[in-house]
């Protein structure tokens, strides 16, 4: 897992590579203006932009991924990431779907964090690190806007 902030000018240590580069696109586009939907930046990789509703984390399903990497951007609003750092427990996951490259849980983490994300954050969530993305923020429902590009594992 990584968590930055786009605007700082030192984002990039540490990076790898193939994230600085989407990071160095990213800030290319006007991310406020972009529309819903899926945008394939090369032939392997690709970001979902959205305008979800945050929601309470009870629910709320958590969820990780096996093949591809999420790098979680927040365009606007306030959304509450929860996630876990210990290797997740598989048996209380449903079944993996192997099409979309997901797989949920109900269950709560055993070892519950959160990051409060703000407009131009990223985090980047590596397979089979489990995360809840969009959770309130103070309690209250809000919309925000954000990106996820999704990376396939094998480009690190
Ligand atoms: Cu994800």
């Amino acid at each position: 897992m990584f968590i930055g902030d786009l605007t700082r000018t030192d984002y990039a240590r540490g990076l790898p590579k193939v994230l600085v580069d989407i990071c160095e696109h990213l800030k290319t586009l006007d991310l406020a203006g972009l529309e819903n939907g899926r945008h394939d930046l090369t032939d392997d990789i690709y970001m979902n932009v959205m305008t979800p509703e945050t929601d309470f984390a009870a629910n709320k399903k958590a969820e990780l991924h096996h093949k591809y990497i999420d790098v979680q951007l927040l365009i606007s609003g306030a959304e509450n990431i929860e996630y876990g750092a210990a290797y997740p427990d598989l048996s209380l996951y449903e079944a993996y779907n192997e099409q979309d490259d997901y797989q949920l849980t109900s269950s709560e983490f055993a070892d519950k964090n959160v990051i409060l994300m703000r407009p131009n954050m990223f985090v980047v969530f590596l397979p089979y690190e489990p995360h809840k993305p969009c959770v309130v923020v103070d309690g209250k429902v809000a919309t925000l806007k954000k990106l996820v590009v999704k990376v396939p594992v094998s480009l690190l």
